[in-house]
């Protein structure tokens, strides 16, 4: 690719933040994602899970235990009430310790909501397999609570309005998004390329229209991204937090960078 194609791909690349701006403060917190939003990332990324009374919750591990107070409490088996009675921020700095709450799906719509600019939503689903379809149909409910509406990045859809596309490591659970709401794009999750092979041809599950490979695999099979770009997909590449990666990207056309450093990536494209 040309010096051209990399200049336009650093101008329209979307930088999404992962978890929030997680490198500098606790991930999945308030705090974290008013920090992306402060650096100017144009999407968020977050894990979603259910609480036992049914509420959807930002926390990425089956356990709160590497990011809270809590010890290996599995959070499908506590009420949002319970879950709030723990600290999720102190674990990260603890010699400036800042107590923060779990965060609720519901708080980020709302983050997002009042942003004051267009800010695109990734959300992930988690255990896909325990709660057959809950998560889904609850964020599904969610988001059309809010008037989020589907689309795979800023070129689509209002110019002013949020966006979101849902995204799995399972293919069953991108099934189910596309018999309940087609609308909402589907990103693919993968990390071994072996996956690829159980669906014929450069299809994704689910009618996904979005490949969503690790920098790691991305790293070893650069191919892999311009197959998937010519069979017509968009690539987004997850966790990139390192300059030659950013670089990478740039020079495959990727159409979005998931990192934990959306300010550092910003100024690396000129942005
Ligand atoms: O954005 C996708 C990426 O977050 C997937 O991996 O483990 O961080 O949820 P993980
Ligand atoms: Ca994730």
């Amino acid at each position: 690719r040309s010096a051209a194609d990399r200049s336009r791909t650093a101008d329209q690349v979307q930088v999404v933040a992962h978890r929030g701006s997680s490198a500098a403060l606790p991930e999945h917190t308030l705090a974290a994602y008013q920090r992306a939003l402060a650096e100017g990332a144009d999407a968020l990324e977050c894990d979603v899970r259910v609480t036992s009374d049914g509420q959807l919750v930002c926390v990425h591990d089956r356990t709160i235990a590497r990011v809270s107070d809590g010890g290996r409490r599995v959070v499908s088996t506590l009420t949002l009430e319970q879950l709030e009675a723990y600290d999720f921020g102190s674990w990260k700095h603890p010699e400036q310790p800042e107590p923060q709450p779990v965060l609720t799906l519901e708080q980020l719509l709302g983050l997002v909501a009042d942003a004051g600019r267009r800010v695109d939503l990734a959300i992930e689903t988690k255990h896909p397999v325990r709660f057959r379809g809950r998560v889904e149909a609850e964020l599904l409910a969610m988001l059309k609570r809010f008037g989020v509406e589907g689309a795979t990045g800023p070129g689509q859809g209002d110019p002013e309005r949020p966006h979101a596309r849902i995204m799995s490591f399972s293919g069953v659970a991108l099934g189910r998004v596309r018999k309940a709401a087609p609308a909402f794009p589907r990103v693919f999750l993968f990390e071994h390329p072996a996956v690829l092979r159980m669906w014929p041809g450069a299809g994704l599950p689910a009618g996904a229209v979005v490949a969503g490979p690790g920098i790691d695999l991305v790293r070893r099979r650069p191919g892999l991204v311009r197959a998937l770009r010519a069979a017509g997909h968009q690539v987004h590449v997850w966790t990139v937090d390192e300059p030659a990666d950013v670089e990478l990207c740039l020079e495959l056309g990727v159409s979005a960078i998931i990192t934990n450093r959306p300010r550092a990536v910003l100024d690396q494209l000129g942005r």
